[in-house]
């Protein structure tokens, strides 16, 4: 998700507001519509749980957050369960090892977009980390912090800030579990000590595995920094069994001094390097129709500088649902009539609205009074206002609730060799030459992100020094039905993932981005060795990630239209969308790459 811009088209009478006052839009028709539609006895905005279940827990469905994994499936599972300490933890895990029954770790939120979080078949059982939510210890003296694996990120930054502690590069929308975030080595953005993603600070874990009958069929594992199988543990899709604590290497807490600086893109390629050395914090939002990214100078500064900064994204706030309906209708009518033009002026009175808001940041929690904002690392590192948002009967909401799906979108992420960064940036100009106005559509949803990561000794981490790339847009409700210079951006992906070898994020992109993926990890085969050693009868298993680690099939589905939904690259016509005159071409920059394009 990006955060720079309010991740939806800011209507033209709100220019000034990113967020009208509820009260107002309260008398609206349209809000009434939907009220009566779509609220039908569900009162919380919260987001709702992603574990639905019938009476008695007997037969449950998981999805994740948005309500609709990649392939548009629904997930079942046998039953669900809680434990609320390491021991029934160990019972759950043994009773699945026992039968044999394929089962799952599942989170609050369950914000991957791939199947990562649905047991193996329809009889698994879930293993819900829900109550597993303390903290743990916190070692004041040694910076250390142990967690249990369901604490969410918010609860933890806020723990640590309260003992004095930091920890420095998190993932910015706090609304994850530990276990989660791991699990998909999500991460902030930073070259400067271990890098972005919060796996280099973990030192110790304890996990729960299948066990041997003698050993009473399941056991915890526990790990520290010297035991070569935490490499292994740290990034692990989920799949060698249930992590039951986690302990993080933090720092003393300190504030933080963030400026967005705004700057034509025409030099961004030779930028790029420069700047993630300079600036801890350091990331850019491109948007490259506007030619213009956005750098964002942020750096550490001492403790005791004055300054309550507060960075909460707009697209991370509680959101009016008249805003967001109106914004979703307003982009499905641009998408039915091909108004690019449309498209684009939006998204610059959209980007102009943001910068004048200071993409939500303010200088004491209230109000914005000009740049420096300094703050806390704990309130400048991540957020989600939308999470601690009031029940109001879905008045209100985090922008991509999944019972309303009014922010409906797909995302790719991919890391690029800090190397191919210059090569790959110009590979996209070049495009955007031939389609001015093909890349718009990013910028409604915030434009593109870039993020440093450093090379991880996890063996499903990044292999060298990468900037991640990360692309947010419009996903149609018919699944067969294009989009606006999908090709573009089909192109821009194949370019990143299969010409510069970009890893993409675990819990995010479309089935195509994991093709032959495990083949980009040198260390894969240790990954599985440990995989075999902890989890032999592959309980932790599922189709997917049997596919993504290689040991089943391929990620690809082929099927009428596969390619408009990232199920597939498109090899036939069939695969785009031969009636509404999209067709199977090679790619125009990068020749290998094989794109739905529309000829009308
Ligand atoms: C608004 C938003 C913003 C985001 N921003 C970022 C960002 O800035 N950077 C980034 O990298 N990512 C970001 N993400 C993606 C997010 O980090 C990942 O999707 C993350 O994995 C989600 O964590 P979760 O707790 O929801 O885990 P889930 O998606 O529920 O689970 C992920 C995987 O972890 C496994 N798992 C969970 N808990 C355990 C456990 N205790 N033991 C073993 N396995 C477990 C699950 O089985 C599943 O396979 C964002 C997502 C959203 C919705
Ligand atoms: C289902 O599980 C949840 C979570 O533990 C619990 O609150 C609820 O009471 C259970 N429902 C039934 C009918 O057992
Ligand atoms: C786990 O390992 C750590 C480090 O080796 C050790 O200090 C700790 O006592 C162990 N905990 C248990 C419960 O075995
Ligand atoms: C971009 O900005 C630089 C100065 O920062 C300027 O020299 C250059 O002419 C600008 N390029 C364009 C295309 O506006
Ligand atoms: C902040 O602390 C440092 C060292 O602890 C001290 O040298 C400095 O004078 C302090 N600055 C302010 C503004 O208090
Ligand atoms: C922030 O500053 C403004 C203006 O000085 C003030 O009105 C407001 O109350 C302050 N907010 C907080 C939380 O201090």
């Amino acid at each position: 998700m990006k955060l720079l811009v309010p991740a939806f088209k800011l209507s033209h009478n709100s220019m000034d507001l990113p967020n009208p006052p509820s009260g107002k839009l309260l008398q609206t028709p349209i809000l009434i519509i939907f009220f009566l539609v779509l609220v039908n006895g569900v009162f919380s905005s919260p987001p709702a749980d992603p574990i639905q279940c019938t009476s008695g827990n007997k037969t449950c469905t998981i999805t994740n957050s948005y309500g609709i994994f990649n392939d548009r499936s629904i997930c079942r599972a046998s039953r669900v369960v809680y434990p609320t300490t390491e021991q029934e933890l160990i019972s759950m895990v043994a009773t699945a090892s026992k039968s044999k029954t394929k089962v799952k770790a599942a989170t609050r939120y369950s914000h991957s977009i791939p199947t990562l979080a649905c047991p193996g078949g329809q009889e698994g059982i879930i293993i819900s980390t829900n109550k597993l939510n303390r903290v743990v210890k916190v070692d004041v003296k040694n910076r250390r912090m142990t967690v249990e694996s369901g604490v969410l990120l918010r609860d933890l930054i806020n723990d640590a800030a309260e003992n004095g502690l930091a920890l420095p590069y998190t993932p910015y929308w706090f609304g994850i579990t530990v276990g989660g975030l791991l699990a998909t080595g999500a991460h902030g953005s930073s070259l400067w000590q271990k890098g972005g993603a919060v796996h280099e600070y973990v030192v110790a874990m304890r996990i729960v595995t299948p066990a041997t009958a003698k050993e009473g069929y399941a056991k915890v594992r526990n790990l520290s920094e010297s035991d070569e199988e935490l490499d292994a543990a740290k990034v692990s899709l989920g799949v060698l069994g249930v992590v039951s604590q986690v302990t993080l290497q933090l720092e003393p807490l300190f504030k933080r001094r963030l400026t967005y600086l705004s700057k034509n893109d025409s030099d961004l390629e030779e930028e790029l390097l420069r700047f993630g050395k300079e600036h801890e914090f350091g990331d850019v939002t491109w948007f490259p129709a506007q030619k213009k990214a956005f750098y964002r100078v942020d750096d550490r500064v001492p403790i005791n500088q004055t300054g309550n900064g507060l960075n909460d994204p707009f697209a991370l706030r509680s959101t009016p649902i008249a805003q967001l309906v109106s914004s979703r209708a307003t982009e499905e009518l641009q998408e039915a009539t091909r108004d690019a033009n449309g498209k684009c002026l939006n998204a610059q009175s959209a980007t102009r609205t943001s910068e004048t808001s200071a993409f939500g940041l303010t200088n004491n929690g209230t109000i914005f009074t000009g740049y420096p904002v300094i703050g806390p690392n704990n309130r400048m590192q991540s957020s989600g206002s939308c999470l601690n948002g009031k029940e109001d009967a879905l008045l209100t909401i985090c922008p991509y609730d999944s019972r309303l799906q009014l922010l409906f979108f797909y995302e790719t992420a991919f890391s690029i060799p800090l190397s191919k960064v210059p090569s790959f940036v110009k590979d996209v100009k070049k495009l955007l030459e031939l389609e001015p106005q093909a890349l718009c559509g990013l910028e409604l949803t915030g434009g593109i992100l870039l993020r440093y990561i450093k090379a991880s000794s996890a063996y499903l981490g990044k292999t060298e020094d990468m900037l991640d790339f990360d692309f947010v847009y419009y996903r149609s409700k018919d699944p067969l039905a294009p989009r606006l210079f999908e090709d573009i951006l089909e192109e821009i992906e194949q370019i990143g993932l299969f010409k510069y070898g970009g890893l993409p994020h675990w819990g995010k992109n479309r089935n195509f981005a994991f093709n032959k993926v495990i083949n980009k990890y040198p260390n894969a085969n240790k990954f599985l060795s440990w995989k075999r050693k902890y989890d032999p009868q592959g309980i932790f298993a599922n189709e997917w990630t049997d596919k993504v680690l290689g040991l089943r099939g391929d990620v690809t589905i082929l099927r009428d239209g596969c390619a408009l939904e990232g199920l597939c690259i498109c090899s036939e016509d069939h695969h785009c969308s031969p009636t509404s005159k999209y067709y199977c071409r090679p790619g125009k920059v990068y020749k290998q790459a094989m794109v739905c394009a529309f000829e009308g």
